[in-house]
């Protein structure tokens, strides 16, 4: 047997958008004036004209404080309140509202067992009580670990998943240092709760994560890791302009599926890269190093930055709108600021040549991502190349549906010696702020 709650909708497209395309819900039967959809054995519908309207909060249950964060970094937008544990229902839990006000709500139930579950989940890797405490919120490779534990008792999350918010808050107050992922949050809440805490070490170049203003104004120092990623993390650049622009996954897919039956003149066609135009958005280490490599293929580079820079090959900085229209490859570089945020929008997708290819390395929400998958579904631009998304994990379907887009999960540094390179100097910037010396990297 299943059930389905039915809800009166004035705006069925609407309702598709929003349960399809915002929470990632099947589209299980499409009656025409009435759509079902589905997640896991939870069926809702919603029905233009006459239903027995239900009226009330649509709950979403899931198995664990970390699933309820994971939605909560997903539906941030639609979300009215952040996660919160509810002593009383004994809940973990976060509202939203949906597309015509209605509310709904993102839940775990926490039994007993549960709850010390989420509290525990630190292995201390070198119990030594006269030490600082540095939580480390996810195993970042040995060399970086074993640096660690000369000065700190490491606190460590050994699982193979990054720590829920619920699960941070609760270990955070013990802390004199933190060393944490792109992934992790560390806003003001985190920082209420740690009175002690003296360094943030992010293990990332990007510290988009980490309210920086806040941490300044707790006297909390906030450090990164430029420099040591910026080739292998150019490198991928360049895997992506290859692999989108010569149609590489997808001709990969096309073998794998059983359809290449020889040679043909229209098979896969492209577009070169040889001669043609990069346009570098945010020419900073990585850019400049993305740019270099364009050198050795003959390509014309422009670049869009606020500052004049000088890299040692020619290339002319232009305005955004001359850089959108002119370049062949458009790649991303700038950091995720304020201004940049969402700075590439429907208006700016439509300058691009409907042969121009998108690369994004540098974070995933300078591009309106729907105005993005929409250019690429009307085939406005040839492809894409991504590292990163919206609303990381958070993939949208329509993303994943199309063949002119080549996605990957978030691994521009992700090479054995620079993750080893990150980790020393995440490890020595924490070090170094603990013995009160200058960190290589320093934000605030
Ligand atoms: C960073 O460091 O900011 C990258 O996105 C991950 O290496």
């Amino acid at each position: 047997m299943s059930g389905i709650i039915f809800f009166k909708t004035a705006n069925l497209s609407a309702a598709k958008e929003f349960y399809e395309g915002v929470l990632g819900m099947k589209l299980w039967k499409d009656q025409g004036k009435c759509l079902i959809f589905q997640q896991g054995s939870m069926k809702l519908g919603f029905c233009e004209g006459e239903v027995s309207e239900t009226s009330g909060t649509i709950t979403f249950v899931y198995d664990s404080a970390t699933e309820v964060d994971e939605r909560y970094a997903r539906f941030q937008k639609i979300a009215t309140g952040k996660p919160e544990y509810s002593e009383y229902y004994k809940i973990y839990h976060f509202w939203a509202k949906d597309f015509e006000g209605r509310s709904l709500e993102f839940q775990c139930f926490m039994q007993p067992e549960q709850q010390v579950k989420v509290n525990t989940s630190l292995d201390i890797l070198n119990p030594d009580k006269s030490k600082p405490k540095l939580l480390l919120t996810r195993m970042i490779p040995e060399n970086a670990v074993e640096k660690l534990k000369q000065l700190f008792e490491v606190h460590a999350n050994t699982a193979p998943r990054n720590l829920s918010k619920a699960e941070l808050l609760h270990q955070i107050p013990e802390m004199d240092a933190l060393l944490c992922l792109l992934g992790d949050t560390i806003d003001k809440q985190v920082m209420d709760a740690a009175q002690k805490l003296r360094v943030i070490s992010n293990y990332a170049v990007g510290y988009n994560n980490i309210d920086t203003d806040y941490a300044k104004s707790r006297n909390i120092a906030v450090c990164n890791t430029p420099g040591v990623l910026t080739e292998s993390t150019a490198d991928l650049a360049w895997a992506l302009i290859m692999a989108a622009s010569r149609r590489i996954a997808e001709s990969d897919r096309y073998v794998r599926r059983g359809k290449f039956e020889g040679w043909e003149p229209l098979l896969m066609l492209g577009q070169d890269l040889h001669q043609r135009t990069l346009g570098i958005l945010g020419l900073g280490r990585i850019g400049e190093a993305v740019g270099r490599r364009a050198t050795g293929f003959g390509m014309k580079i422009l670049y869009y930055s606020r500052t004049e820079k000088s890299p040692d090959y020619s290339a002319t900085k232009v305005d955004l709108e001359t850089l959108l229209r002119k370049s062949d490859i458009l790649s991303i570089h700038a950091p995720l600021t304020d201004e940049t945020k969402g700075l590439l929008g429907a208006r700016e997708l439509a300058m691009m040549k409907e042969t121009a290819v998108l690369i994004n390395t540098g974070r995933g929400p300078i591009v309106d991502e729907k105005a993005m998958i929409k250019a690429l579904q009307e085939k406005r631009i040839f492809a894409a190349g991504l590292d990163v998304y919206a609303q990381e994990p958070f993939i949208p379907q329509e993303l994943l549906d199309l063949e002119n887009v080549v996605l990957l999960p978030h691994i521009g540094s992700a090479s054995f010696a620079t993750r080893a390179a990150m980790g020393d100097m995440a490890a020595e910037n924490a070090i170094a702020i603990v013995k009160g010396k200058q960190p290589k990297s320093r934000i605030v």
